[in-house]
């Protein structure tokens, strides 16, 4: 069943909640990974850009993880896999924002873990690196263009700063995703995990 809904919206979200419910009766996992991207340099931040990005990658994450606690508590079992980045683990410039929305969303997943785990639920984070996506796309027009770089150049640079010289692929991280949802994970919680090709180790 395929039903649409603003994250920024509560409302929104607990219809949608409640639609699923209501045809499937239960909720065994939720991923929440709604998101955009916006980055420039600070000074140039416009206070309402970052407002926007927060009601998307952070408060829509929150809400989400909020109305489905208490059907999974209830449930005595449930499985949250909530999308942060290699932004919220490590950095760079022109990407405060982003970087700010994915950091909160792993010690929202931290605290979430905590409260849930004695109801037998898991909450965990996936940070993805740079991963064959629209979005990586858009991102590479807008940052390469700030460097003097085709979008294609960006993204093999970014590759190249890999442990595997390549981008992910999107079943690549959904993957990871689904193994966090299923019983193979069960004792797994709290976590963020970087399925990132070896980025970070540059
Ligand atoms: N692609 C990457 O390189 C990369 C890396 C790290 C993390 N991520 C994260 O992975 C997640 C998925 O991103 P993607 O790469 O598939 O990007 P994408 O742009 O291809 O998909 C993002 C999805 O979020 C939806 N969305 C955006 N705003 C929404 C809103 N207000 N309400 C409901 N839905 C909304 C869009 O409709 C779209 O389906 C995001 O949270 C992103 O931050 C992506």
């Amino acid at each position: 069943m395929a039903l649409s809904c603003d994250v920024r919206s509560h409302p929104e979200q607990e219809a949608a909640f409640a639609a699923i419910l209501e045809e499937w009766g239960r909720i065994d996992v939720l991923v929440a990974c709604a998101g955009v991207y916006v980055g420039g340099p600070l000074p140039d931040i416009p206070p309402e850009r970052w407002e926007d990005l927060v009601a998307v990658n952070l408060t829509g994450v929150l809400v989400a993880n909020s109305l489905v606690a208490p059907i999974m508590i209830e449930q005595g079992r449930g499985a949250i896999v909530n999308i942060s980045s290699m932004a919220g683990k490590t950095s760079w410039p022109n990407s405060a924002e982003y970087s700010a929305t994915k950091s909160g969303v792993i010690g929202l997943t931290r605290s979430a873990a905590m409260e849930l785990g004695p109801h037998g639920i898991t909450v965990n984070a996936v940070c993805p690196g740079n991963t064959l996506t629209a979005m990586v796309r858009q991102v590479a027009a807008e940052i390469g263009a700030t460097l003097g770089m085709t979008a294609d150049q960006w993204l093999a640079s970014r590759a190249e700063d890999t442990a595997l010289k390549r981008l992910a692929e999107p079943e690549e991280i959904a993957g990871v995703i689904a193994f966090l949802a299923s019983d193979d994970a069960r004792y797994i919680t709290g976590q963020s995990i970087e399925a990132d090709g070896g980025l970070i180790l540059s």
